[in-house]
């Protein structure tokens, strides 16, 4: 079974091509915590969790779901992660929170295109293509090292400073909602309601509101808004956006109005 978390699709491509390679079904953490499901049964298959790297370490509602979540006959267990630069403490917070109850027993890293509008401007579509075929590769040896039974930090770029968890304390000033507006280019389409993976987005007076103080900030909101109306700070004014194109798999069901 495969335990997923994703902003803007980059991890959800990682975690189905592994998914079909190994034949796992796929669960979104972020679902699942919103519905309270936090006990499966894994019948002695491996369980692999797929996420992105947030200032170093895990989303929010991943550290929430992974401190609650309780798998019964679990295989081996993998963290995958997904990064623009570089991977930081993500599997050992995981482990962290997991609190014996599971037990990591490799980490692998992916390096994708940049969705943090307000870090630094994604990369160009071509810039872009490029990055998602080496990832592609990176993947596929993934995919045989899990089937081997492979073990350890097999992660090919990670960071070497240690101050990975200093970093992370940022991550709680980031994710302060006060930060995201809307501008008149919003067509009052509700996309930016209908993705956001934390539900804090209301629709006051048809335009989106970030109704709590904070977010887990996976930025699906400002690269999915189909005008680029939903801005964070000055920050993003000017850039492109970014999201992946297997995107609209992960919200099957959900009726994107593009
Ligand atoms: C809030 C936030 C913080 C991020 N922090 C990092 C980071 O510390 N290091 C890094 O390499 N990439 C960082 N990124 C980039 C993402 O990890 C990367 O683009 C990832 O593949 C996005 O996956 P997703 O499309 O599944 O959400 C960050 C992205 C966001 C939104």
């Amino acid at each position: 079974m495969m335990f997923i978390y994703s902003g803007t699709g980059n991890s959800y491509h990682v975690a189905r091509r592994i998914a079909d390679a190994l034949d796992h079904k796929i669960i979104d953490m972020a679902v699942a915590h919103r519905y309270n499901r936090h006990t499966y049964d894994a019948e002695g298959g491996d369980v692999i969790f797929v996420v992105p790297v947030y200032c170093m370490g895990l989303p929010h509602t991943v550290m929430e779901f992974a401190s609650k979540l309780d798998v019964r006959n679990p295989g081996k267990v993998y963290c995958v992660s997904t990064f623009a630069g570089s991977s930081g403490v993500e599997a050992h917070q995981l482990s962290e929170q997991l609190n014996g109850r599971l037990t990591v027993d490799g980490c692998f890293g992916v390096r994708m295109p940049n969705n943090a509008v307000s870090y630094s401007e994604p990369p160009t579509p071509e810039e872009a293509s490029e990055i998602l075929a080496q990832a592609d590769a990176e993947t596929d040896s993934i995919i045989e090292r899990i089937r081997n039974g492979d073990v350890g930090d097999m992660r090919t770029i990670r960071y070497e400073g240690d101050d990975g968890d200093g970093m992370y304390a940022g991550y709680e000033d980031f994710r302060v909602t006060e930060h995201f507006h809307v501008n008149d280019r919003c067509i009052e389409c509700r996309v930016c309601e209908e993705v956001c993976n934390t539900r804090v987005i209301k629709i006051y007076h048809r335009k989106p509101v970030w109704d709590e103080e904070k977010c887990d900030m996976c930025m699906s909101c400002l690269n999915l808004c189909p005008k680029q109306a939903i801005e964070y700070g000055d920050s993003t004014q000017g850039r492109r956006r970014y999201f992946h194109k297997d995107y609209k798999n992960k919200v099957l069901g959900i009726p994107l109005r593009y």
